[in-house]
């Protein structure tokens, strides 16, 4: 199964923390632009493995290739490079920074990545209107429902044009209409910038938008057959 098209390769990885171990002899590899899902019970390593992938944690043992890197081979300023530059991160409790703006927040991604401000500030405009949220820019997070801080963590996530969108349970924490169209979105939005998708979730409506689906049981990764 491994080749050089692999955007994201995991082999053999082994996961403990202490003496418990999440994950074992689990291999992931992922095309560029696929909608991948991760399944599994609350504790069974979904957010650990999505870690591991975005370079938050190291793994025990095995390896971990994404875009080309090896990442047990990166220092912490070339992880920090890789994350920056290549990934983009959604949560559960879209942890926007509550001190700044929806604007503010969608650029700091970008000002991170020294894009110019004016483009920082065109590029989160023009985000905030594709995503049905023209007039919010100048609003804070307490200011927006759950629904629309999720889009605005979106966008976020993909200003600064992302090759692989992680996205830990990003509807965890919103009602089932609002949860589908937070992920209708996601689908949409990736899919049209050839964006690659992981996301670790418990919603069953995201099963028919993925192209494949892994599940995690004991310490095992298995893909389900759909
Ligand atoms: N930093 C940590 N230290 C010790 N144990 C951890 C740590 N992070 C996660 N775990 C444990 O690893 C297991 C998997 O956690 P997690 O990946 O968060 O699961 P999920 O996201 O599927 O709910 C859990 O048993 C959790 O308690
Ligand atoms: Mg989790």
């Amino acid at each position: 199964m491994i080749n050089v098209e692999n955007q994201i390769e995991l082999v053999n990885i082994q996961k403990n923390y202490g003496t418990h171990v999440v994950l074992s002899n689990c291999d992931l590899c992922v095309r560029n632009g696929e909608f991948v899902v991760v399944v599994g019970r609350s504790g069974s390593g979904k957010s650990t493995l999505l870690n591991l992938i975005g370079g938050l944690e190291q793994p025990t043992d095995g390896t971990i290739k994404v875009s080309g890197n090896s990442l047990t081979n990166l220092n912490e300023e070339e992880l920090s490079k890789l994350r920056r530059q290549k990934l983009g991160f959604i949560f559960q409790f879209f942890n926007l920074i509550p001190t700044l703006t929806a604007l503010e927040n969608i650029r700091l991604p970008m000002a991170l990545n020294r894009i110019n401000k004016k483009e920082t500030i065109e590029r989160a405009l023009s985000l905030l209107e594709e995503f049905g949220l023209s007039g919010f820019d100048q609003r804070f997070p307490e200011e927006l429902s759950g629904g629309e801080q999720q889009r605005v963590a979106i966008a976020r996530a993909l200003a600064h044009k992302p090759d692989i969108i992680l996205a830990d349970e990003p509807t965890g924490n919103l009602d089932l209409d609002t949860a589908n169209e937070v992920l209708e979105l996601l689908n949409r939005t990736c899919r049209q910038r050839g964006t690659t998708l992981i996301m670790a979730t418990h919603s069953k409506e995201v099963i028919g938008l993925a192209d494949r689906v892994f599940s995690i049981h004991g310490s095992d990764l298995n893909e389900a057959i759909m």
